[in-house]
């Protein structure tokens, strides 16, 4: 059984698909779920789910990267997981620590990557005139938002569709690309899932 430590920074919707997925025969299970706010609404989520949650507040650290990370180590050792899920976790990762998980960390992001990495994704789309859009399952490296993909979700740009109203068509198809992205990747499978 793979055990999965899921990181977040606010609601944690894509972490509670994650968590509802992993029943039955799928090969996973939940061991924690771990913010860097301790204001996080997906805590209170994990905690109903019957998942352990931690936080490590990144804000006493300042621009201390290292000595936060060492800090989410320590969390991520006592949970011992063999696979991180990024979930909505809005702080970029030092190369120190994605070597240190690489091959068995795991990143949604609100693109069809490698167009729009970083912030803003769903405005930028609108911005270029794209008719497509979506979001991206991929393995966390070095480069923010660019390891190997592992899914993706497509939608349609709709004209006049505002940054939120394409946010609002792109977070379903996360709630349904990560959960199934996960289970084949928890079976050893990398074969990218795509959708529809
Ligand atoms: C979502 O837009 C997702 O694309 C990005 O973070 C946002 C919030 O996700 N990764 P969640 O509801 O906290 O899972």
């Amino acid at each position: 059984m793979k055990r999965v430590a899921i990181l977040i920074s606010g609601g944690g919707s894509n972490m509670v698909t994650l968590v509802q997925s992993m029943t039955g025969d799928h090969p996973a299970r939940p061991v924690l779920v771990l913010a860097n706010n301790p204001d996080a609404g997906g805590l209170q989520k994990a905690a109903d789910l019957g998942v352990d949650t931690a936080v490590v507040d990144h804000r006493p650290f300042g621009k201390d990267r290292a000595a936060f990370e060492a800090a989410l180590m320590q969390q991520l050792s006592a949970a011992n997981p063999d696979i991180i899920c990024l979930a909505g976790f809005m702080r970029i990762l030092t190369p120190e620590f994605t070597r240190a998980w690489q091959g068995r960390m795991l990143n949604i992001h609100p693109s069809l990557l490698p167009k729009y990495k970083g912030l803003h994704t769903h405005a930028r789309a609108i911005e270029a005139g794209d008719a497509e859009h979506g979001c991206s399952v991929h393995e966390v490296t070095a480069e923010l938002d660019d390891g190997p993909i592992l899914g993706q979700a497509r939608v349609p740009v709709l004209a006049g569709d505002t940054p939120d109203q394409l946010a609002a068509r792109v977070l379903p198809m996360e709630h349904k690309l990560y959960p199934a992205v996960l289970r084949r990747f928890a079976e050893g499978d990398r074969t990218p899932v795509y959708l529809p």
